[in-house]
């Protein structure tokens, strides 16, 4: 049986792949989506993932508009995005084949959604965690409906908006201390695992020659990544390569073994002016909490691309 799945997204490149991977792997029953602010505003999110669906054919994956801005702080600079490696709206036509909004608030949606489940259906949020918490705040009794929450966020080496904090964490803190600390199941997807999968130029020429749309879609996306990443912030001695953060995080829910993790205690900043944002992983244990979170220290990235690869070159 396909696992069901919610995708909570800032449509942004790396989002656009993960909706992709959910929509066509046939081992994923992808329930529908609801949009964040993040990687650009939500106006341009929210379009950005219909033109997804309406793209590669699945239309009727509904689409709810989220939270415009973070819980608690609306910075300046935490509104403006990484324009370099997203851009503000995809490189995609705009939604034509019946891709729709759907109405009503995605936080109200996920509510209802959630509690008219079976508690079957696992939440993946791969944007900052302001819908997620926003619902859990606002119906607590969602909790015991979800099996499980796969989040693409955090860094323990490094970070990627500050030395310290991974993006989706730092755009709103106080988000994802509430959804770190819920108390279900979670899978943390952070920078230490999707820096050690990288996608390459190559791999996009094989996603365009797939002839799909999704591959043709996914080839555009990777490389227009790796501009933004060479130009911007360079892996390592991995020029022409750049992460697909979010999708890494959809292929651990088919296939968990794709990541290795460790079961730690994490908590997130909130208050420190340096590190606010920087989720604080305990690996020996040192402040006496219990483990709250798989936190993914290492990933595979061949079996990676050959998941993109595989579920990229279908069709819907
Ligand atoms: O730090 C990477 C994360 O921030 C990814 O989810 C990317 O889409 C941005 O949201
Ligand atoms: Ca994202």
């Amino acid at each position: 049986m396909p696992t069901k799945v919610i995708l909570d997204v800032d449509t942004g490149t790396d989002d656009a792949v993960a909706l992709m991977v959910a929509a066509l792997s046939p081992d994923l029953d992808l329930v529908g989506a609801t949009s964040v602010n993040g990687n650009t505003t939500i106006d341009n999110t929210t379009e950005n993932t219909l033109r997804v669906f309406d793209w590669i054919g699945r239309p009727e994956v509904p689409v709810h508009r989220g939270c415009d801005r973070p819980l608690a702080r609306t910075q300046a600079e935490q509104l403006n995005p990484a324009r370099r490696i997203h851009g503000t709206l995809l490189d995609l036509p705009p939604a034509s084949r019946g891709a729709a909004l759907q109405p009503g608030h995605a936080v109200d949606w996920l509510i209802d959604t959630y509690l008219a489940s079976d508690g079957d259906i696992v939440l993946c949020p791969v944007g900052p965690l302001t819908n997620v918490a926003m619902a859990i705040q606002k119906e607590p009794r969602i909790l015991e409906a979800i099996p499980q929450i796969v989040i693409m966020g955090g860094a323990h080496d490094h970070g990627n908006s500050t030395p310290s904090a991974e993006f989706n964490i730092w755009l709103d803190p106080e988000a994802a201390r509430i959804v770190v600390n819920c108390g279900r199941p979670i899978r943390m997807i952070p920078l230490d695992a999707t820096h050690r999968a990288l996608v390459s130029v190559d791999d996009a020429a094989r996603l365009r020659a797939l002839g799909t749309p999704a591959g043709e879609a996914a080839a555009r996306f990777v490389l227009k990544r790796i501009d933004g990443y060479d130009a911007t912030q360079p892996m390592p001695h991995r020029a022409g390569a750049a992460p697909v953060h979010d999708a890494l995080a959809v292929c651990s829910i088919i296939d968990p073994s794709i990541v290795t993790t460790e079961f730690i205690p994490v908590d997130v900043e909130v208050n420190a002016e340096l590190s606010v944002g920087r989720t604080v992983c305990d690996f020996r244990f040192r402040g006496g909490k219990p483990a709250n979170v798989e936190f993914a220290i290492d990933a595979d990235e061949p079996r990676f691309v050959a998941m993109l690869l595989e579920i990229l070159g279908r069709t819907a």
